[in-house]
């Protein structure tokens, strides 16, 4: 029984969040492995509509572990105002650990990401705000406070003065901003330390074991690919890597013991936030896609920006994190439209290219070369089996295969669990 990770492969909100819900239901345990509370799962099923910022999306099997990794930056307010609406609505939290190792979103970094967006002016990256810059940054600069450490409140004392210490001499001097009360902020995550404590432990032995039974194990990923902040649109990225590598270090597994690698693509793209998007439409498509599919971050509540599926990036994508398989959701927002483009190329500055460059200001230059494909103009949200798919959506689907070098395991007709078709099997 494999072990896979269901990344996003364009921009983030793919539908990973249902993909996984799905899966769970077949699975032992699923482990979120990066990115913080800047995430916003969307997942329908027989309890109700959620949406999760950092709980796994297989909290919803009451006999699969969840784990949020060592690669997740945790917001403990916001996690247990998650945790405690579950709970409200039936959901048991019982099953919730958290990796020891896990960075926590302290009220500076939710400062500081604030207060950098707008010194940035007009190249603001448009982040969610949530801290993730901030914390990730104290991370590798080893100034980061673990959800391990609320579990020892003097080592935690002792700490925290050094770093709000430092935190706020950044806040007054160069952002003239308020200092932070240290008693303040120690009280304040003392009492979360209370409250998680029963769910912080050591991880990787329990994945290790799932792993070593054979158990299935879900690793859910956030944001996408071309967020990635060595593999995407940098600077307009987010700061954990939400690739197949990225997986495993978040989770603590070896990367040998990773068995697939699913990449989770929208059949057309969209993105929030700033930075180039090749194949973004400012015209009537582009709203109707918007408004038929709702899309509206499930985070910020910002408009997504829509366009036609690009290839390229989508390409790169696949190859960047090794993809054994694709699932495409959304394929029924299409459903009405008489003609469909997909991006098979760009033209930059007079020559046509075919790869994804890694230089924004040239990915600004590019302009889509399309390929058109004929619409279906038929109602998939109700169909289960591929072969009733209309011939029109089946060869958009072998199509987008082609250009992204990988078999489509999945093709999603709509946001419950159901809505889902099976193409190849993904387990
Ligand atoms: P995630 O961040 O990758 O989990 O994606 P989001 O939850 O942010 O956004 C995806 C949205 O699409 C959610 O509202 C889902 O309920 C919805 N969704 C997922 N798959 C489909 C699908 O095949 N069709 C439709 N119409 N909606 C879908
Ligand atoms: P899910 O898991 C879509 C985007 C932000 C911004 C950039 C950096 O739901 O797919 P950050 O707050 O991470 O510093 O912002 O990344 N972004 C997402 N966009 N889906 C997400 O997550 C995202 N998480 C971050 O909009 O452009
Ligand atoms: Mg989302």
């Amino acid at each position: 029984m494999p072990v896979i990770a269901i990344l996003g492969a364009q921009w983030g909100d793919e539908g990973k969040g249902k993909v996984v819900d799905m899966l769970a239901q077949q699975a032992r345990m699923v482990v979120r492995f990066s990115g913080g509370d800047n995430a916003g799962h969307s997942v329908v099923n027989p309890y109700g509509e959620f949406k999760l910022h950092l709980i796994p999306s297989g909290i919803f099997n009451k006999d699969v572990v969840c784990i949020i990794g060592n690669g997740v930056a945790i917001n403990p307010k916001v996690l247990i105002g998650e945790i405690d609406n579950l709970n409200e609505r039936g959901v048991t939290t019982d099953n919730l650990f958290i990796s020891d190792r896990a960075h926590l979103i302290m009220p500076y970094h939710l400062l500081l990401d604030g207060l950098e967006e707008k010194a940035r002016g007009g190249k603001a990256i448009g982040t969610t705000l949530k801290g993730i810059g901030p914390v990730f940054a104290d991370k590798i600069a080893r100034l980061g406070i673990r959800a391990g450490d609320l579990l020892d409140k003097e080592a935690l004392r002792d700490r925290l003065t050094t770093i709000i210490d430092y935190k706020n001499t950044i806040l007054t001097k160069v952002y003239k901003a308020k200092p932070l009360s240290l008693d303040g902020v120690y009280e304040q995550y003392c009492q979360y330390g209370e409250r998680l404590a029963p769910h912080i432990c050591e991880t990787t032995i329990m994945l290790d074991e799932a792993v070593n039974k054979g158990e299935v194990v879900i690793l859910e990923g956030a944001q996408g690919a071309l967020l990635d902040p060595d593999f995407g649109t940098y600077p307009y990225a987010t700061s954990s890597s939400p690739l197949a590598a990225g997986a495993c270090l978040g989770a603590g597994l070896g990367p040998t013991k990773l068995d697939r690698a699913v990449g989770v693509y929208k059949a057309y793209c969209t993105r929030v936030g700033g930075g180039p998007m090749p194949t973004e439409l400012h015209d009537e498509t582009a709203e109707l896609i918007r408004e038929r599919a709702h899309e509206y971050g499930t985070t910020t509540g910002r408009a997504r920006r829509c366009g036609w599926l690009d290839a390229v990036a989508a390409r790169y994508t696949s190859r960047i994190n090794g993809l054994t398989g694709a699932v495409i959701t959304r394929l029924d927002i299409l459903d009405i439209l008489p003609s469909l483009k997909i991006c098979v190329g760009y033209e930059l500055d007079g020559k046509q290219i075919g790869y994804f460059p890694g230089d924004i200001a040239a990915l600004a230059r590019c302009k889509p070369i399309y390929e058109e494909l004929p619409g279906w103009q038929t109602d998939t949200t109700s169909i289960r089996g591929y072969d009733q798919l209309p011939e029109a959506a089946r060869n958009y689907i072998s199509r987008i295969e082609e250009l992204i070098a990988c078999p489509v395991n999945l093709v999603s007709v709509g946001p419950g669990r159901e809505q889902s078709i099976e193409k190849t099997p993904i387990l």
